[in-house]
């Protein structure tokens, strides 16, 4: 028999896309999917190729839920807060596949991500382990750029910067990032077209323009088109913000570091909108070349996309409008720094959506029903 999964938060943008990847990979013709919904109960279910549409199910109804043998939640942490437990203790044992970080620091739960971690994921089944979550994107997104140096151990530590995309902080974001570019653009547009203005004027008025009232900034509480914001979540004992933490603990988590692998740096928000690009300062464990560094970087897993080191190559495939959309993890910008030879640098882009988020719990679902 087909198992019952439940989907909730499935309209919401990371729903959206693994409902999509389900689609394209003709996935549902092996489960018995059941949605709910948070505020539409009651409503048509979505249409979906060979699926009989139904009623959406109310998402805080238990007894429905405890029907379900898999559920798979993109609804968020509070939807997770408040539903796990309460369903939990009536003593539902189905499996609970989640993107949201509510329960990945939880000692009963892995962090999926099953070109890294697949070993830990059979372990973690095999010994009864229920819940399984999405990693949080950048940490995702990391770890399948470095994978074959993670698991040569090539690693002595990593320093970040990130460059993240709009979409990380959700849909209202890229909306208001939209906003922020026309309303910029509207209110330049005329001098930008007059030969005769010279381009100090228009600068000027732009950043005039960055403090107005009447700059759209609901949602990011600052400027972003135009800007790049060092912050991203909120502050930690440490002064790091809680979005930088998570890079190190994730990551150690997901690998099963025997010895803790220490991965800092700063998360900063850019106009991109929906790849999340890192930087990383690499300190390797050896002295080995760059075109071993490539191999066993390319080698890792299918979806790595060597960028050459070179202008034209990386203007046009390192970037986040060349991946969006694309399952592929491009890495580039590989070269030894100037420190010595342990130090290695390196350029990645992905889906912040895709491997970022969707892909990992898709892929877990997958996983459960062989
Ligand atoms: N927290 C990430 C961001 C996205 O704000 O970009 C989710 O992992």
């Amino acid at each position: 028999m087909k198992k019952f999964v439940g989907f909730i938060g499935w309209r919401g943008m990371v729903g959206s896309v693994l409902i999509q990847r389900l689609i394209e990979e003709n996935n549902f013709g092996k489960i018995n999917p059941i949605f709910f919904s948070t505020s539409q109960v009651g409503e048509k279910s979505p249409i979906i190729k060979g699926i009989s549409r139904s009623y959406l199910k109310n998402a805080y109804d238990i007894q429905d839920l405890k029907k379900m043998h898999i559920i798979l939640t993109c609804q968020g942490a509070e939807y997770t807060n408040i539903v796990y437990q309460k369903l939990r203790s009536t003593g539902w044992k189905g499996y609970w596949l989640d993107s949201s970080s509510y329960l990945r620091m939880n000692s009963n739960s892995v962090i999926v991500l099953d070109p890294i971690n697949i070993d830990l994921i059979h372990s973690a089944i095999r010994s009864g382990v229920k819940t399984f979550v999405g990693g949080n994107c950048t940490v995702s997104l990391m770890l399948m750029a470095l994978g074959g140096l993670f698991s040569r151990n090539l690693i002595e530590w990593i320093n970040f910067s990130t460059y993240q995309a709009a979409s990380g902080a959700g849909a209202n974001y890229i909306m208001e990032l939209l906003k922020q570019m026309g309303f910029l653009y509207n209110e330049v547009s005329i001098p930008l077209n007059q030969s005769s203005n010279s381009v100090l004027n228009i600068e000027k008025k732009i950043s005039q323009l960055s403090t107005s009232d009447q700059f759209p900034k609901k949602y990011f509480l600052a400027p972003l088109a135009g800007n790049v914001l060092p912050w991203i979540d909120v502050i930690t004992e440490s002064g790091q913000t809680k979005e930088e933490r998570k890079v190190s603990e994730e990551a150690n988590k997901i690998l099963n570091s025997k010895v803790f692998i220490p991965i800092d740096g700063v998360c900063v928000r850019v106009g991109a909108f929906r790849c999340h690009s890192q930087s990383f300062l690499i300190k390797l464990t050896e002295d080995i070349s760059c075109v071993d560094i490539i191999n066993i970087i390319q080698n890792h897993n299918s979806w790595i996309k060597i960028i050459p080191n070179n202008f034209k190559d990386t203007i046009n495939s390192l970037t986040p409008f060349s991946v969006t959309g694309t399952l592929d993890i491009a890495v580039g910008r590989i070269r030894k720094l100037n420190f010595g030879s342990k130090y290695l640098s390196i350029f990645t882009v992905g889906d912040q959506l895709l491997w970022g988020a969707a892909e990992p719990i898709r892929r877990m679902l997958m996983i459960l029903l062989k």
